[in-house]
């Protein structure tokens, strides 16, 4: 044959296929979720998410320092609520002493550089397991979002870098910016949950936070997965409401929103690496089904190579290790 073109010259040997790459992981990339309990000394792990823990916040400080030290910038804060303490209101979730409150500033003590991002939603502080409010069968909009605008301005108090409301109310963007501007947080910054689905996927991490809900589901609030166009809706408010950073979640069945958001948008994309999709390939590995690393790796690109320019993962500190 007399071929004019062989597309096979660019992947004949690691440095040309290094050299031709076009997407490239960095440390910079990953946001690390954590889940944080009462206690001392407690490193308990999570038995639906092998190898991922709940952390006090004495292990806390120790955690937030190593990933530092991997290049790791950023954090994503999640609290175990003691049963005693939820109810319909969100009340330990504005607590200036509550678990949240102290863990933001336990981080921030222990790394002042780290970016702390905290998850604004009242479900683990929810007698119900809901992202809001309930009266008879409803998730209330309205009265949620004064919660959770109270819930931002309480995280920023205790040093919050970025909210992260995941709840997925009409309307909270502009309430937390307004009640931030209102409290002169200038400088704390939104990172919207804006495109969030109904999804199954999210199971393990309701185990790590005891926040299933305890009636119904979660589809008036959450999108359905059968919808494209209105993930680019949600997302476009959502921006225009104030956010700063706005994300796709799921992430991996959900590449093709991650996509056309970022083609959408001038603000960054994130992308939520979820529960679920963490403990397939560590179920998978488990089995000998999969290569654990090769499967993260790859994941892990896929996501980036779709359009998210960050990504909260589970596997932000096996990614580090694996692409030094
Ligand atoms: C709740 C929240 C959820 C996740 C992050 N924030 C679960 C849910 O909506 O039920 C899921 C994260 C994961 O599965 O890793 N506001």
């Amino acid at each position: 044959m007399y071929l004019q073109r062989r597309n096979r010259i660019l992947r004949q040997s690691p440095a040309i296929r290094a050299m031709v790459a076009e997407t490239i992981l960095r440390p910079e990339d990953f946001i690390v979720p954590l889940f944080v309990v009462e206690g001392k000394d407690v490193k308990e792990e999570i038995s639906t998410m092998p190898g991922y823990y709940r952390l006090s916040l004495d292990n806390l400080a120790r955690e937030v320092k190593e990933l530092w030290g991997l290049g790791l910038k950023s954090i994503l804060l999640f609290v175990k609520v003691p049963d005693e303490l939820k109810d319909n209101k969100g009340t330990e979730a504005v607590n200036p002493d509550g678990l949240m409150q102290r863990a933001i500033k336990t981080a921030k003590n222990a790394c002042p550089d780290m970016l702390i991002m905290t998850d604004v939603a009242l479900d683990p502080f929810s007698s119900f397991g809901h992202d809001g409010i309930v009266e008879g069968q409803e998730i209330v909009n309205d009265a949620t979002v004064e919660v959770l605008a109270a819930m931002s301005v309480s995280h920023a108090q205790a040093g919050a870098d970025f909210v992260a409301p995941s709840d997925m109310m009409d309307g909270r963007i502009a309430a937390i910016r307004e009640a931030l501007e209102e409290n002169n947080f200038t400088r704390t910054g939104i990172m919207s949950y804006s495109a969030k689905y109904a999804s199954c996927f999210y199971g393990p991490f309701r185990d790590a936070l005891d926040s299933a809900p305890g009636f119904g589901d979660k589809k008036t609030y959450q999108m359905n997965y059968t919808n494209r166009i209105e993930a680019i809706k949600e997302t476009l408010m959502d921006v225009e409401e104030g956010a700063d950073i706005v994300m796709v979640k799921p992430a991996l069945a959900y590449l093709d929103i991650i996509r056309e958001v970022k083609d959408s948008v001038t603000v960054p994309v994130s992308a939520y690496n979820i529960s679920g999709e963490y403990s397939m390939i560590k179920m998978a590995a488990k089995a000998g089904i999969l290569d654990e690393e090769k499967a993260i790796i790859e994941t892990l690109t896929a996501i980036k190579r779709a359009g998210a320019d960050l990504i909260a993962t589970y596997f932000s500190k096996d990614a580090v290790r694996l692409i030094n």
